[in-house]
C-alpha cells in the first residue's frame, strides 16, 4: 500500500482504534502491547476459529474453557477428539472443532508446535482456508494479509459505496482491503476494521457521526449508508421434519447415541432421531422409534441450520429399566459433559425441563 489516499485512510482508522478498540480475551490492544505484551498465536489461531459464524459474546465463555483445559496448541493435539468436541458443543459448525483438533495435530507434529508465521505456511495446515491464514498471520505475526469477515465486508462496501451484489463482489472488496492495508501495524489495522463494523458501521442505523471515515465514505455521502452492502436475493431454506426420541430410565438416565463422523453434526451425541438431512424428511411418528414404549409427544422443537430448517417432533418415555438399545445411557445429571449439540439441548430440554438447568 502506498497510495497517500488511502495512507490516510489507515492512520485515521488506527488512530480510532487506539482509543477505541475492544478489549477481548485474545487480543492484546495497543496499550498492552506498550507494555511489551506480544499476540500469542494460538490464541489468535483459536479464537479465529471459534468467531467464524459465532458472535463474539458467544465466544468468550468457549475460548476461556479451552485455554483453560489445554493452555498450548500441543496440550489440544494429545486431547481425545471426544472431549474436544464436548468442549465445543453449542457451538455449532462441529466440523470447525474437528478440524482444529487436526490442525493442533499438524502443528504439533510437523511444526514443533510451534504456528508457521506466513500467510501460506498458515493456509498448508488442515482447517485453515484463507480468511484464517491471513487472520493470524496478520494479528499474530503482524504480515500485511488483507482479512476480511462479514463485518469487514459492510465497511469496505460503503467506504467505496460498492454496488455489485455480495457473495459475486468479494474479490473487488478484498482488493479494496488490500489497498487499503498498512505495512505498519497491519495486525491492529485488521481489528480496527472488524471493531469499526462491529460497533460504529454496524447493519442498521450505523454512528456515521461517530466513524473515522466519515469525511470519506460515499456511502454516507449517498445519504443511504444502510443499503451497503448489497446482497444477491436469498433463496428460501427449505423445511424439512423428524422426530426425537427421549427415554428417561427409573434410575434417571437418557439414551444417547454418537452420530456418523461424516456430514451433518458429525462425530456429535444425539437422542436416537429419525434420518433427516438437508435433503429429505424423516418419519415423525413412534413407528420410528429405537423401541417400543409408552412414547408420549413432548413437543416440536425447530433449528436453523445453513441450508435448511429441521421441525423435529420430540417424544419421551419412561422405562423401567436400562434397556438394550443401540448407545449409551448417561445419568441426567451428567449430559453437560456430552457433546450435544443445541438442536439436541432443545429436544432433551423439552421431554425434561430441568437437564440442563
Ligand atoms: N471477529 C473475527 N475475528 C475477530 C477478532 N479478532 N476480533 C474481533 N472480532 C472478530
Amino acid at each position: 500500500m502506498s497510495d497517500p489516499f488511502e495512507t490516510r485512510l489507515a492512520d485515521q482508522l488506527l488512530h480510532w482504534y487506539d482509543r477505541h478498540h475492544r478489549d477481548l480475551p485474545w487480543r492484546v490492544t495497543p496499550p498492552a502491547r506498550r507494555e511489551g505484551h506480544e499476540a500469542n498465536p494460538y490464541h489468535v489461531w483459536l479464537s479465529e476459529v471459534m468467531l467464524q459464524q459465532t458472535t463474539v459474546q458467544a465466544v468468550k465463555p468457549y475460548f476461556r474453557k479451552f485455554l483453560e483445559t489445554w493452555p498450548s496448541v500441543t496440550d489440544l493435539a494429545m486431547a481425545p477428539v471426544e472431549d474436544v468436541m464436548a468442549a465445543w458443543a453449542g457451538l455449532g459448525y462441529y466440523a470447525r472443532a474437528r478440524n482444529l483438533k487436526k490442525c493442533a495435530e499438524a502443528v504439533a507434529s510437523l511444526h514443533g508446535g510451534v504456528f508457521p508465521d506466513t500467510e501460506e505456511g498458515l493456509r498448508s495446515l488442515p482447517g485453515i482456508g484463507d480468511y484464517t491464514a491471513a487472520a493470524v498471520a496478520a494479528i499474530a505475526f503482524d504480515r500485511p494479509a488483507a482479512v476480511m469477515d462479514g463485518n469487514v465486508e459492510r465497511v469496505i462496501s460503503r467506504l467505496y459505496a460498492i454496488d455489485a451484489p455480495l457473495p459475486g463482489a468479494k474479490p473487488l472488496m478484498k482488493a479494496r482491503v488490500r489497498a487499503l492495508t498498512p505495512l505498519q501495524r497491519p495486525g491492529d489495522f485488521a481489528q480496527a476494521m472488524m471493531d469499526l463494523g462491529a460497533t460504529i458501521c454496524t447493519p442498521k442505523r450505523p454512528s456515521c457521526v461517530l466513524c473515522p471515515f466519515r469525511d470519506n465514505c460515499l456511502a454516507l455521502g449517498s445519504d443511504d449508508p444502510e443499503r451497503f452492502p448489497v446482497k444477491a436475493a436469498k433463496k428460501e431454506k427449505p423445511v424439512r421434519q423428524g422426530a426425537a426420541f427421549v427415554a428417561v430410565s427409573t434410575d434417571g438416565a437418557v439414551l444417547l447415541r454418537r452420530r456418523p463422523t461424516s456430514g451433518l453434526l458429525g462425530g456429535m451425541t444425539e437422542v436416537p432421531t429419525t434420518d433427516w438431512t438437508a435433503r429429505q424428511d424423516g418419519g415423525t411418528t413412534t413407528d420410528c422409534a429405537p423401541f417400543p414404549a409408552d412414547w408420549q409427544p413432548a413437543g416440536v422443537v425447530t433449528h436453523v441450520f445453513t441450508h435448511f430448517e429441521l421441525r423435529l417432533t420430540v417424544f419421551r418415555a419412561r422405562t423401567a429399566q436400562r434397556r438394550e438399545a443401540e448407545g449409551w445411557w448417561e445419568p441426567v445429571e451428567r449430559l453437560e459433559t456430552q457433546a450435544l449439540p443445541t438442536v439436541m439441548k432443545k429436544a432433551i430440554t423439552l421431554a425434561i425441563p430441568r437437564a440442563f438447568a
